[in-house]
């Protein structure tokens, strides 16, 4: 969602690493952009509605120059898509303020701004910040006293640049539950959300910790304290994130590099335990003590990581035989909840960001769930921060909304965590550990076997283009693959779709099934096979055409209205890894014939910071 950005350059201009910075945040979804700088006594602003190059182009033709400035991406929350409301936000010309998070009592606090005479000119909670920092620093002369005393007054998570009119050395950060870093070039300090937005000028990073206020000039931190009110300082970093990572190099779109890299992304995941072996350690010193702790697990996750949440369930029950609860983590928050120590709360996560997995997580905490675990992608983000355990997927940075290697190095770290929890309780033997071992170093090869298919899957995606709907069908372990399917082609094609355990269909969706409705099927050769058979039949029977993906020997074959795609072999309980690829590819496929924004689909935003 938002973005913040921000530079003190003792030798260079700042709004080149503000433009290049907030270029590289555009992925997480935004819908205007903004940059100040604060030369010669005064601060001068640019703000666009649109991509952040339009905002960059009217920064040019402004000859926009300065040593010290902030920058945002805004993905509208409070107010609408409109210039006004787009960040920094000024207050009586004298300080700019960048924000990302809700300021939840800004009603209140926009009264008692009006009251003193402020005139507010957007409808966001930021400006509250702005108008609250100025009329402290009006009275104190001092940014880093006039941050703290203002930060005092807002409920809410947070996270904020703020630089003043007179003031060309300093610039004021604070963390309140919304990440931020600090980065350390030569002569020349940076702040962003998000590491990729400095990674091109430094790896040596320093992560803001919640509650920390920080005065910081070209040296880079000058002063800092945390929630206590107490001087602190953060370690610094190096950060191994590859540029390589953040470009589109050979691909169309960071969706298609990103599922193309999933042979890469998957073997590099599975070697925690292809090398480590599937021990507890994998996830933190003390994690066989908390293994051997707890009798059940409850897994909170949002989007698509409830879905590798919802297929992990499958292998946590039948293989370690451990009772596990998959729920929505923006439902669980707000429900009663009978919490129980002994069982361990995971919580997964692409970014470690998404707020209702955070407030979730923080839930259960509170009520009395002893243990946690997180599965993420991104180093020192905050759920991981936050949690007893965790375990990192190595996807490297994802950037396309549309999550896809993400998801199936979730679902390796989770099958990784089945067959250690399975090994510990007794479960699994050594005869079939090596057999896991072996199927999940095979699993590279038979994904890019699946990625072959690429081709064939391209001219399905053509028919789907002209449709308003599909239907998404699954059974068992593949019906968490079917939901997946689902998602991504309603995400990036915006045709309606949904998903159903191919057995319910008889209990209402078979109601939408004529000629006009493709039916896709995940059919791999498993025990619901025959099942999965008869109801297809029952699609078949109402006109409906079916596209099926399945593997080699499942003996289907293809007829009028049946349409067969089959992956190249049966890989057993990794299957649904297996059959994510094609979906993906039917998906990524059916967005471009129809010329939608594959990387940044309309609404949408990489990470959820927002409720
Ligand atoms: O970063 P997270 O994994 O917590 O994000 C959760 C969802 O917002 C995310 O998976 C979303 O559903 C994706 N856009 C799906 O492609």
């Amino acid at each position: 969602m938002c973005g913040i950005v921000g530079a003190i350059r003792a030798n260079h201009n700042v709004v080149d690493f503000l433009t290049d910075g907030l270029e590289r945040l555009e992925y997480r979804g935004y819908d205007s952009s903004g940059i100040a700088v604060s030369i010669d006594g005064k601060i001068k602003r640019v703000r666009r509605v649109g991509r952040v190059a339009l905002m960059a182009q009217a920064a040019k033709e402004k000859n926009l120059f300065g040593r010290i400035g902030i920058g945002h991406t805004r993905w509208a929350t409070h107010g609408g898509v409109t210039e006004p409301n787009a960040h920094p936000h000024i207050s009586g010309g004298t300080v700019a303020v960048v924000h990302n998070g809700i300021i939840e009592n800004f009603e209140s606090e926009r009264q008692r701004l009006q009251k003193i005479g402020y005139v507010f000119e957007s409808q966001t909670d930021t400006e509250v910040i702005a108008h609250s920092v100025n009329h402290e620093y009006l009275q104190t002369g001092d940014l880093f006293t006039a941050v703290q005393a203002a930060c005092k007054r807002f409920h809410g998570a947070f996270a904020i640049a703020v630089v003043a009119q007179d003031n060309t050395e300093n610039m004021v950060v604070a963390r309140m539950g919304c990440p931020l870093l600090v980065a350390f070039g030569e002569d020349e300090t940076f702040i962003a959300s998000d590491v990729s937005a400095v990674i091109a000028f430094t790896r040596h990073i320093a992560y803001l910790e919640d509650g920390d206020i920080a005065l910081l000039s070209t040296k880079g931190i000058e002063k800092l304290i945390d929630k206590d009110g107490q001087v602190a300082e953060r370690k610094v970093k190096i950060s191994e994130l590859s540029l390589a990572s953040l470009e589109l190099g050979p691909y169309s779109h960071f969706m298609q590099k990103e599922i193309h890299e999933q042979p890469r992304a998957i073997a590099d995941t599975a070697e925690v335990f292809l090398e480590g072996g599937f021990e507890p350690e994998n996830f933190g010193s003390n994690a066989r003590e908390v293994f051997d702790d707890i009798h059940s697990i409850k897994i909170l996750a949002c989007g698509t990581s409830y879905y590798s949440a919802l297929t992990a369930k499958y292998w946590l029950e039948s293989i370690a035989k451990i009772p596990t609860d998959v729920e929505i983590a923006s439902e669980y928050r707000y429900r009663d909840v009978i919490a129980d120590p002994k069982q361990m709360v995971i919580t997964i996560s692409q970014s470690g960001e998404t707020l209702d997995t955070m407030e979730a997580l923080k839930y259960a905490k509170s009520l009395g769930h002893k243990h946690s675990l997180s599965i993420c992608n991104v180093m020192e983000s905050a759920l991981p921060r936050e949690s007893e355990l965790v375990l990192y997927t190595r996807a490297g940075a994802e950037i396309g909304v549309a999550s896809t290697k993400a998801f199936t190095t979730q679902l390796v770290v989770l099958f990784g965590l089945t067959v250690t929890l399975g090994k510990m309780r007794g479960h699994v033997s050594e005869e079939q550990e090596q057999h896991y071992t072996e199927e999940l170093r095979q699993l590279p090869g038979s994904i890019q076997h699946v990625l072959n298919l690429e081709p064939q899957i391209t001219i399905w995606a053509q028919k789907f283009a002209s449709k308003q709907s599909a239907l998404f069908l699954g059974r068992g372990i593949h019906y968490p693959i079917a939901l997946e399917g689902a998602l991504k082609l309603k995400e990036i094609t915006y045709i309606h779709a949904e998903a159903y355990p191919a057995g319910e269909l008889k209990h209402g969706p078979l109601a939408l099934v004529d000629e006009n409705m493709p039916v896709v099927v995940i059919a791999p050769n498993d025990m619901l096979l025959d099942k999965v058979k008869a109801n297809m039949q029952e699609v078949g029977a109402r006109g409906g055409e079916l596209f099926v993906f399945t593997d080699l020997d499942s003996n289907f074959t293809e007829d009028e209205g049946v349409h067969v795609i089959r992956t190249p072999r049966h890989v057993g309980v990794l299957s649904p890894i297996v059959h994510t690829i094609p979906v993906q590819l039917l998906a990524y496929h059916a967005a471009l014939a129809r010329g939608t924004d594959v990387d940044k689909p309309r609404n949408l935003a990489k990470s959820v910071t927002v409720e």
